[in-house]
């Protein structure tokens, strides 16, 4: 396979492992392919394929080709050997089963979160058809601040979003948090996609991130602001446990009128400490 759509699948995978957020198999990566992206590859996929069941429906994304990772495939081997850790699956007309019919040469199975990507996809698509990307990683800093600020959408996604004038434009109505849960199944993925309805970030409590975008550079660029942005509040953490001088509530609806953007004022509450944390 020689394809733009694999080329681009690849540098996600590659620039993610770059930056240090795929350990080892950690994270995971999927797309919903275009019409003329599956034609493009036809003649390569093998429809004889046995299905298997996702263990989930996903009725929205019936007949739907998609682009996955591999399970306990390492994101550092895909420009390796894409065939080798990456598959395309085909959903059957109901989405409660899928068979590979491309990729995986070696055995294997898509990822372990395909109920999260699959169900966050079907509420992505109903809330915009164009949002065809699924994006998990182990970013350091975010999940290091998963210790330490509170569980409150409000305050975690405040204490991140002041750390760099961005973070409002690019991911305007917020992250949302999913308390720490056993990965892998149905329950964890019901939850993302409750945040999935309305925002794009979903931050997993001592575990990672899964973000979305209508392509790889929307994802990729969400999930490199969130963590950017992370490492700044890590920095500031490490020198003292308060701010000094920050971005106020009113600077932020500033930005939303400059550069039009429909910023939730639920983050904008006024502060009461200098505290990182605190409300
Ligand atoms: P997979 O190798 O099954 O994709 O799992 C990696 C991971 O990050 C689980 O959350
Ligand atoms: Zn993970």
């Amino acid at each position: 396979m020689d394809t733009k759509l694999k080329k681009d699948f690849t540098k996600v995978c590659s620039d993610g492992y770059a930056l240090g957020w795929h350990e080892r198999n950690g994270g995971n990566l999927s797309y919903r392919m275009k019409k003329e992206e599956v034609e493009e590859v036809r003649e390569l996929l093998n429809e004889n394929a046995e299905w298997r069941e996702i263990g989930t429906a996903v009725p929205y994304l019936a007949d739907e080709y998609f682009m996955v990772t591999g399970s306990g495939k390492y994101f550092r081997n895909v420009e390796l050997d894409f065939e080798d850790n990456v598959a395309i699956i085909h959903v059957n007309e109901d989405g409660t089963l899928y068979k590979i019919v491309y990729g995986l040469i070696n055995g294997g199975k898509p990822t372990s979160e395909l109920p999260t990507h699959l169900m966050n996809l079907e509420v992505l698509k109903k809330r915009d058809e164009g949002l065809r990307v699924v994006y998990h990683a182990h970013p350091a800093n975010t999940v290091a601040l998963t210790f330490v600020l509170p569980f409150d959408e409000e305050v975690f996604t405040r204490e991140i979003w002041e750390m760099e004038t961005e973070c409002p434009i690019v991911f305007p109505k917020g992250i949302g948090l999913v308390e720490w849960m056993v990965p892998g199944g149905r329950d964890i993925a019901v939850k993302t996609c409750k945040i999935m309805e309305t925002q794009d970030v979903a931050v997993w409590f001592h575990h990672g991130i899964f973000v979305t975008g209508h392509d790889f550079d929307e994802a990729f660029g969400l999930m490199h602001t969130v963590e950017k942005a992370a490492e700044m509040l890590v920095k500031v953490m490490s020198m003292s446990d308060r701010k000094v001088n920050t971005i106020s509530p009113e600077g932020f609806r500033q930005i939303a009128v400059d550069f039009k953007v429909d910023i939730d004022e639920r983050f904008l509450y006024e502060k009461r400490s200098d505290k990182i944390g605190e409300r």
